[in-house]
C-alpha cells in the first residue's frame, strides 16, 4: 500500500532501535488514506543518545508527530517543551506531536490499553486488578487504572522490588513475587487479571509455565503481548472458561488514540478497529508465508 506524494505531503513516524519490524507505517499510511490525510509515516532508527538531534530534526522538518518507542521513551522526555499528565506520572512518552515547533509529550499506551476493556464492557472502577509484571508497561497501566479510580491492585514480579517501588505510598496497593501459590491466592480473589510481562511473547523463548492459578480465577484475563494473537496465558484462560481481552486491542487502541491527536481527527473506534484489524491479521498472515517459504 502507497499513497500518492506531492509538495504537501507531511511526514510522521515511529522513533526506536530497533524499528523496522514495526507495525506502525502499515497501520498508520492506511489510516491516513481512509481519513484523506496527506502524509507519510515512516520508521525512523534512532538510538537514545540521539534523542536531542531527533526532537530537533522534528521542528527543522516539520513531522507531524511521531510514536516513540524504545529505547527512547524516557530519553526523549528533556528535549520536549511540554509533557502532558498523563506521560509526566509514567514518566515515558510515546506520542510527540509538533504544533508549530511546540513539541509536547503523550503518553497513549495505557488509554489505549482502557479503551480496550472498555470496548470489551470491562471496567476497573472499584475493582481488585492482578497486575502481572513491574516494567515500563505496569507502570503506565498503573497510573491508567488510579485515573479510573481503581478498587486495589496487587502486583507481582518476578522482582518483587520492583513491584514494592510500583506500589509505594499508594493505599489499598499490594506486591510479592511471582510464585504459583501467591498467583492462585491473588488470582481467586482478583476481578480482573492483567499480564504486563513479556512472557509468552513470539520470539522470547520465555513464558509461563505453570497455568494452576487460572483455576482459581472468575474473571477476565488481559494481555498486552499482541504476537502471538493469543498467547498461551490467553488459551489457558480460554480452556477455563474465562473472557479474554487480547493484546492487539491495546495495540490498535494507541495507534487510533495517536492518530487522533496528531491529525486533530475523531477516530470511529468501532470501525477502525475492525479495519486496522484486518490490516494486521492479513500483515501477520503474510510473514507466516513468507517465513514458511524460507523454511
Ligand atoms: P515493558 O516496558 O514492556 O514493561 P520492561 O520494563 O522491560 O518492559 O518490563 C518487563 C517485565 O517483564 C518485567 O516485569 C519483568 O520482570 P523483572 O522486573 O523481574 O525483570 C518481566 N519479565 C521479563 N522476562 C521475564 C521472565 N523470564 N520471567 C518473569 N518475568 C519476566
Amino acid at each position: 500500500m502507497l499513497k500518492e506524494v506531492s509538495g504537501h505531503t507531511k511526514m510522521m513516524g515511529t522513533v526506536g532501535h530497533p524499528i523496522v519490524h514495526s507495525l506502525s507505517p502499515l497501520i498508520h499510511t492506511a489510516l491516513g488514506i481512509k481519513y484523506n490525510k496527506d502524509l507519510v509515516y515512516l520508521a525512523y532508527d534512532i538510538t537514545a543518545d540521539k534523542a536531542g538531534d531527533f526532537a530537533q530534526a522534528m521542528r527543522t522538518l516539520g513531522i507531524l508527530g511521531v510514536n516513540i518507542t524504545m529505547p527512547n521513551k524516557q530519553a526523549i522526555i528533556p528535549f520536549l517543551d511540554e509533557v502532558d499528565g498523563m506521560a509526566a506520572r509514567c514518566g515515558a512518552v510515546n506520542l510527540v506531536k509538533n504544533v508549530n515547533g511546540h513539541l509536547t509529550g503523550y503518553n497513549v499506551d495505557a488509554a489505549g490499553f482502557m479503551i480496550g476493556l472498555e470496548q470489551n464492557g470491562i471496567s476497573v472502577t472499584g475493582k481488585r486488578v492482578l497486575l502481572l509484571g513491574a516494567g515500563g508497561a505496569a507502570r503506565s497501566l498503573v497510573e491508567e487504572m488510579l485515573d479510573h479510580k481503581v478498587g486495589s491492585i496487587c502486583i507481582l514480579n518476578r522482582t518483587p522490588e520492583k513491584a514494592e517501588e510500583l506500589c509505594a505510598g499508594r493505599e489499598a496497593f499490594s506486591f510479592g513475587p511471582m510464585e504459583p501459590e501467591r498467583m492462585a491466592q491473588e488470582a481467586a480473589a482478583a476481578d480482573l487479571i492483567v499480564n504486563t510481562t513479556s512472557l509468552g511473547m513470539a520470539g522470547t523463548g520465555a513464558d509461563y509455565t505453570d497455568f494452576a492459578f487460572l483455576d482459581r480465577a472468575h474473571c477476565p484475563v488481559v494481555e498486552v503481548v499482541y504476537y502471538p494473537l493469543k498467547t498461551t496465558l490467553l488459551l489457558e484462560a480460554e480452556k477455563r472458561g474465562l473472557p479474554i481481552v487480547k493484546g492487539l486491542d491495546m495495540l490498535i487502541y494507541q495507534a487510533l488514540l495517536t492518530f487522533e491527536i496528531v491529525n486533530d481527527v475523531k477516530c470511529d473506534f468501532a470501525a477502525d478497529y475492525a479495519f486496522v484489524e484486518k490490516l494486521l491479521l492479513d500483515e501477520f498472515d503474510r510473514q507466516e508465508r513468507e517465513k514458511a517459504a524460507v523454511r
